[in-house]
């Protein structure tokens, strides 16, 4: 009887064929030739075996041994490539492959007003200043000459914080602000949000207003006309202008100054109401009240001040109809802007 056959060389080959990775193969190496493995298990019947056998027996042995060798190192060489090639696969680098975009942000339209306005004002001498946006009521109303009584100190308009703390409803306490830390002659503006108790198609709980103040000695109402009418002119062009008379608690005479309509030139259409004009800020002598309030000597120095409402200029200027687009955030309304 031969102890090794044909069959247990086809096993081993099989097992060594049907490895999928050098890692199994290794194993199946170890299995085979290894010290406990098959061919040494093998060699070891070698006492076992007759003197005339032993001849045929080594040689037989040796041969399934240098098979299995053999097999093994072709089988490691094979997967050794294709573990080197799909390495390589993963790692390849295309560098012909377009970049990935980076989707870059960009100012909001409000944002990018603001700046705009400061920047015509800044040019004209006018000195950048804000406040906080949760007030005193003392600065949001008292100083600013508006008695206890006004309608706009109403729970219905104005948001309370506490009973003499709101969210300020206007810009103007800024003008009581920088007169307190300021002497005249200056002149100052003050970008912000505010916030009104307020929300239909044309009024959002909070918005942004510009305040402007010019205060020193002789400062008229010419002067206050003259400035405005610059200002728009920069925003709109070329274009007519109107003043108003109106009424603020803090300043005296007041206005409203209004720009021929943007859309119909003058002519009447939706957006003006056929008025062929457009309202564009509040503005008007401050009332010598307000500077007695912060302590200036109202003989002497007089001034003017205006407030708009940022959202509506910016409305103006890019032909925006619905003032809600704003605080949306929708990003296909806001990249027009980029
Ligand atoms: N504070 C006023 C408002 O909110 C605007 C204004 C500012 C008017 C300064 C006159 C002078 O409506």
């Amino acid at each position: 009887m031969s102890i090794i056959n044909l069959e247990m060389k086809e096993t081993a080959l099989k097992r060594i064929e049907e490895s999928t990775n050098v890692l199994e193969i290794e194993q199946v190496r170890v299995e085979l030739l290894g010290k406990k493995g098959t061919i040494t298990e093998l060699s070891k019947k070698m006492k076992e075996i007759s003197n005339e056998e032993k001849r045929e027996f080594g040689q037989k042995l040796n041969e399934l041994r240098d098979s299995i060798i053999e097999a093994i190192e072709n089988k490691k060489e094979i997967l050794k490539n294709i573990e080197q090639l799909s390495k390589l696969k993963d790692e390849t680098l295309d560098i012909s492959l377009p970049g990935r975009k980076v989707n870059k942000g960009g100012e909001h339209p409000i944002t990018q007003t603001t700046n705009y306005l400061k920047e015509i004002f800044m040019n004209m001498g006018f000195d950048v200043s804000e406040g906080p946006e949760i007030e005193k009521t003392e600065y949001n109303f008292d100083a600013l000459n508006i008695p206890e009584s006004h309608p706009s100190r109403d729970y219905q308009d104005t948001f309370y914080i506490k009973e003499n703390e709101v969210l300020r409803t206007h810009t103007s306490p800024v003008q009581v602000r920088y007169m307190l830390e300021n002497k005249p002659p200056f002149r100052m503006i003050a970008p912000g949000k505010v916030y009104r108790s307020d929300y239909d198609i044309s009024h959002t709980p909070m918005f942004h207003q510009l305040e402007g103040l010019m205060v020193g000695e002789n400062i008229s109402f010419a002067n206050l006309k003259a400035i405005l009418t610059e200002f728009v002119k920069k925003v709109f062009g070329e274009t007519k202008v109107r003043f108003r008379p109106h009424f603020f608690p803090f300043t005296e005479p007041s206005a409203e100054m209004d720009v021929e309509c943007v859309i119909c030139k003058g002519q009447g259409c939706r957006l003006c109401k056929n008025s062929g004009w457009l309202e564009i800020m509040g503005c008007g002598m401050v009332d010598p009240e307000v500077l007695k309030a912060v302590g200036y000597d109202h003989e002497k120095y007089t001034g003017f001040a205006f407030g708009m409402g940022i959202e509506r200029v910016t409305m103006l200027r890019f032909g925006i109809d619905d003032l809600r687009a704003f605080f949306e955030n929708d990003v296909r309304f806001l990249r027009q802007f980029n």
